[in-house]
């Protein structure tokens, strides 16, 4: 291996960066699927490449080591937080998949303060308006905060603490209309001022700053896919 004799049992080799030759010739080993967390800053685009050149994820990306990561779903250029990305196609598709009720929870900066009157209207599963069609959402849980959760630094996400005229709500939805936070917030009368998603499934950004990622470990992989909701498919 990397040029030494290798005669002992179960040494351990990286797919990616080791090359192996079994009597002389190299054997092409298959890297694992792997599964990334990156917390996406504010003005990047969720799209691999992009045809003008802007900011996009695969740029703060290990795209050498692993050309087939794929978003999981999307963030809007403005949103900032986790989003994953894999090379495995099919966890991804089963993550976004509506009858998988994968929560992802937000925390939106609003205009103004919800009440417990609007917020039971996000509870209970609220109509919102996409151009010309309307999408029944499900219920959500929706909650307003005092501050940030301290789990969430404001340095490591868009929200602006302390910015007049706004307040903190937590929503956590299982579906994935496009816009679907903002819409439904506006729906009740307090548009998005800013929007961090803060966490996947089971996975959050942990420690990660904006434009950081991280490789999810075996646990965390298993963690994600038990918690695919099993009335599905
Ligand atoms: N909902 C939105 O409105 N925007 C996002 O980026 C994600 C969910």
């Amino acid at each position: 291996m990397n040029g030494a004799v290798v005669t002992e049992m179960g040494i351990q080799v990286d797919p990616i960066h080791d090359e192996v030759l079994f009597d002389g010739t190299r054997v092409v080993l298959e890297p694992d699927n792997v599964v990334i967390a990156l917390n996406k800053p504010d003005g990047c685009y969720t799209t691999m490449r992009d045809q003008v050149g802007r900011e996009c994820v695969a740029d703060l990306l290990p795209m050498g080591d692993y050309p087939s990561l794929y978003h999981i779903g999307r963030l809007d250029r403005d949103t900032t937080g986790v989003i994953l990305f894999s090379t495995d196609g099919s966890l991804g598709n089963e993550l976004l998949h509506p009858s998988r009720h994968v929560a992802k929870e937000y925390i939106a900066q609003v205009k103004g303060t919800p009440t417990q009157k609007d917020l039971d209207k996000l509870r209970q599963g609220i109509l919102i308006r996409r151009g010309e069609n309307t999408h029944q959402c499900a219920p959500a849980e929706a909650e307003l905060l005092k501050k940030l959760p301290r789990s969430i630094r404001a340095e490591d996400s868009c929200l602006e603490v302390g910015l007049p005229g706004t307040s903190f709500v937590r929503l956590t939805i299982h579906e994935g209309v496009k816009h679907q936070v903002k819409l439904m917030l506006g729906a009740i009368g307090h548009p998005v001022v800013h929007l961090h998603r803060s966490r996947f499934g089971t996975v959050s950004c942990g420690a990660l700053k904006q434009g950081e990622w991280r490789m999810l470990s075996a646990d965390e992989v298993d963690g994600l896919r038990s918690s695919l909701s099993a009335d599905g498919r």
